[in-house]
């Protein structure tokens, strides 16, 4: 058996540990051969690939990126995009494929499989927004990094008398906003599920100023206040469709430092998030996807994608991880209002 691996969309911390343990798990127990197809789904359409070897995954653990590189094409885009696939995979010998990729990554694998392509999916994210997952790897780095972040920023927020808006990442959910801005103790946290007021956020601000602490605003980058429009860096969108979010916090900044009169200071996080060795919490998580990964193409169960549910390793269709995007639930932003203001 010839398996391909790849690596698509956004980078995440834990891409190197799937990689490792499909790798280790194939070549020791299965007996495989593995290709590694650069560049995301780039690889596989153009036929640039490089040896994945036993040697190639050593020392890879703890490094965040990915080996493999990466990239958001989309061979559905591309004309007889598929047809190249089949052709690249027939000339390479590959058998299956294991994509390790969110929602627009995974998207193609269910097509593909659709088309008659063998894959099994393994679900990264740092923003943790794709479904039938209760978490994917790289969340856990991304929160830890942000709230590290919140941590130093509480200081010198408190120094300057000053309110501190911190920018995180995550389009449409507010995953890594409501766990860092709670781990962090957050004065407000804004999310792009909940639409906000900016007079409330305004009090919100006063209320702690007025305790003698110095306020620190978490907002996600996909975050809207009522009546508003998503802030963009570019309009131009990539070939998922996705515009370049940014700009929300520089906003928000300027709003609360003209209706308080107090200074304000912004910071956005941005790919700081995305960099760097992951945690140990997703080290363990990738590396059990991994495995169970190569499970799944040992038994020929392709159109999958592995999840973990609770503490176990399942498998979940495909199509069911990609219909819809997990987004924070009413419930869990209501519990962190109480320690809004
Ligand atoms: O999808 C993950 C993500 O980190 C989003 O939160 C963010 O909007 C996007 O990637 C940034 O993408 P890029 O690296 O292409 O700027």
């Amino acid at each position: 058996m010839r398996v391909g691996v790849l690596t698509g969309g956004g980078d995440c911390p834990g891409l190197n540990a799937v990689i490792r343990a499909v790798v280790r798990k194939g070549v020791e127990v299965h007996g495989w051969d593995f290709v590694g197809f650069r560049n995301g789904w780039n690889g596989p359409l153009t036929g640039d690939s490089r040896p994945l070897g036993l040697n190639d995954v050593e020392d890879i653990l703890t490094r965040g990126g990915t080996i493999l590189r990466s990239s958001r094409t989309n061979p559905y885009k591309v004309d007889g995009g598929v047809e190249k696939i089949r052709q690249v995979l027939a000339d390479q010998g590959v058998d299956a494929l294991i994509a390790i990729g969110g929602e627009d990554t995974l998207g193609v694998a269910k097509r593909l499989t659709d088309d008659g392509i063998g894959v099994v999916g393994v679900p990264k994210t740092i923003d943790n927004d794709l479904g039938a997952t209760d978490y994917t790897f790289g969340f856990d780095t991304a929160v830890s990094i942000a709230t590290e972040a919140i941590d130093r920023l509480h200081t010198t927020a408190e120094s300057h008398h000053r309110a501190l808006v911190v920018e995180v990442m995550g389009r449409h959910a507010g995953w890594i906003a409501l766990h860092s801005g709670l781990a962090g103790g957050a004065s407000v946290i804004l999310v792009p599920e909940r639409h906000f007021n900016v007079d409330q956020v305004v009090s919100w601000v006063e209320r702690r100023f007025e305790k003698e602490f110095a306020p620190i605003i978490v907002v996600a980058e996909g975050a809207l206040p009522e009546g508003g429009e998503e802030k963009l860096l570019t309009g131009e969108k990539d070939a998922f469709g996705h515009v370049r979010l940014g700009g929300i916090g520089t906003w928000l900044a300027d709003e609360i430092a003209n209706r308080t009169g107090k200074e304000s200071r912004a910071v956005v996080l941005g790919h700081v998030q995305r960099g760097g060795t992951p945690t140990a919490y997703d080290r363990v998580l990738a590396t059990r996807f991994g495995l169970n990964a190569v499970d799944a193409v040992a038994d020929g169960d392709f159109g999958v994608m592995v999840a973990l549910k609770g503490t176990d390793i399942v498998r979940v269709k495909l199509s069911e991880a990609t219909a819809e995007l997990k987004t924070v639930p009413v419930e869990r932003y209501q519990e962190a209002e109480v320690f809004f203001g």
